[in-house]
């Protein structure tokens, strides 16, 4: 039921973290052995949490921070994270652009940056059909590197609960590794800046940003010659990072969810998780599981989405009205933005609920390239977001933050940028296992996009406050 009264009787129900099961659960793989499964579920329900409860409600905060205006919210990293392609080196490339475009939006919204990669646990994907057919053969569909192998043979696309064990694995590598990256040194603001100096030098987009660039360097000299060093000041030399990923394959959560020392139940598989636009029906599976857990939780908001049905999403998951706990995703599509975000953001700020507002512009932006690649094209991505800041700004709303499909690697899958990467640059390095995503040298460049749209705004807040 999808009435006002059906909900407030779904939210009176109680929840518990497998109650999800008695409502419609859609984008489940189909496993030929359902007992497997089970076993899997058991053997991960023993295993640690890869978050603790406190780093969620720290995460909170910071979100909190955000929905006040008083933050910004930049979430990146893989369209699906790969078994294969897993690497010390891809981990630590992309954390470092994460960084590099955190020190620019820093700087450009005069604003701390709450950082959170879609890495550590990045494994399902909602497709929008079970089958694929090649060439006459029918097979299921590819559903992430946890549920089954993009290869196309009837052995690699069967779906195999034991590959939630090595999903489980990855991310536990991978944030060990993230962990160690963000307070070991590496993180050091200087040595991030001079990184980005270093792109510069050797891009063409260096004319363009070279003197956003100087002015931060200059704001890092003042600050060095003030004594603000990382010796005096930790925070210059290690970030807190956060994870997040959708929370898609509720088998999966379900058998990471754990109680803290207070009783609240939190998804310990990622500090925030989201649910899809294909999955984000106020009476389905997916909407039941995440009302029940603590972590902060974020709702794609895609063209379709109806402002009632928004509210009602956010009814349920947020009843208390928890600053921090919600942010929405808006991911319209740069020609859909001016006509479905102001009803939406409309209908958010007369309900009187505190959300973050972020934008993905990268899903409503996917197309083929005349030569069969899946792509996205640079200047639409912006055109998206500069159309998300305009959108809210003048409804009255604070634009929040931003996600992207980005990777700290040289591939070709986005068109355009600086580099002007080409069509037919695309199959010299497109390695994506599902979308396009921005390489390190587009989504730096974004970056510098965006502190620029953000920036009259900011000046403005600047003089007004000076006056
Ligand atoms: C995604 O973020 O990878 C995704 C599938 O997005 P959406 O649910 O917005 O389509
Ligand atoms: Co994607």
């Amino acid at each position: 039921m999808t009435t006002r009264e059906g909900l407030t009787e779904k939210t009176l129900k109680a929840w518990s973290p497998e109650s999800w099961r008695q409502y419609e659960a859609r984008q489940m793989p189909n496993y030929p052995d359902l007992n497997i499964l089970k076993e899997v579920e058991a053997d991960l329900s023993g295993r640690p949490p890869l978050v603790s409860a406190g780093e969620a409600r720290r995460l909170k905060r910071g979100l909190a921070k955000v929905a006040a205006g008083e933050a910004f919210l930049l979430q990146g990293g893989d369209c699906a994270e790969s078994f294969r392609e897993f690497s010390a080196e891809g981990v630590r490339d992309t954390f470092r652009v994460l960084l590099q475009m955190a020190v620019v939006l820093t700087f450009a919204a005069s604003k701390p940056v709450v950082k959170v990669g879609r890495i550590a646990g990045q494994f399902a994907k909602p497709r929008s059909s079970d089958t694929e057919i090649i060439d006459g053969v029918e097979l299921p569909s590819y559903r992430g590197d946890s549920v089954n192998d993009a290869a196309f043979t009837l052995e690699s696309r069967t779906p195999d609960p034991k590959r939630l064990i090595r999903a489980y694995d990855q991310s536990a590598s991978t944030l060990n590794l993230l962990r160690a990256l963000a307070s070991g040194g590496y993180a050091d603001l200087d040595n991030v800046h001079q990184w980005t100096l270093d792109f510069l030098a050797n891009s063409p987009a260096g004319k363009t940003y070279q003197s956003y660039a100087d002015r931060i360097s200059e704001a890092l000299a003042f600050m060095r010659a003030c004594g603000v060093t990382g010796d005096a000041a930790p925070s210059l030399q290690s970030v807190d990072f956060f994870t997040s990923h959708e929370a898609l394959h509720l088998p999966f959560e379900e058998a990471l969810t754990r109680r803290d020392e207070n009783g609240r139940w939190y998804a310990t598989s990622a500090h925030m998780i989201w649910i899809g636009d294909r999955t984000r029906q106020p009476d389905g599976a997916h909407v039941e599981y995440c009302r029940g857990v603590d972590n902060p939780i974020g709702i794609k908001c895609g063209p379709t989405l109806d402002p009632d049905d928004l509210i009602r999403l956010i009814d349920a998951i947020n009843p208390h009205d928890e600053a921090g706990r919600i942010v929405l995703i808006a991911r319209m599509g740069a020609d859909n933005v001016e006509k479905h975000l102001p009803n939406l953001a409309r209908k958010v700020k007369a309900s009187g609920r505190s959300v973050v507002w972020s934008s993905d512009p990268m899903h409503g932006n996917t197309h083929k390239a005349s030569n069969g690649y899946k792509t996205r094209d640079f200047d639409r991505v912006l055109r998206e977001l500069t159309g998300f800041i305009d959108v809210l700004r003048a409804e009255g709303v604070e634009p929040g933050g931003v996600h992207f499909e980005m990777t700290g690697r040289d591939v070709t899958e986005c068109v355009g940028g600086a580099g002007h990467l080409s069509e037919a640059d695309l199959g010299s390095r497109y390695h994506t296992h599902c979308d396009p995503r921005l390489n390190a040298d587009q989504a730096l460049e974004m970056a510098f996009q965006i502190a620029e749209a953000l920036k009259p705004h900011a000046r403005k807040k600047a003089v007004a406050a000076a006056e």
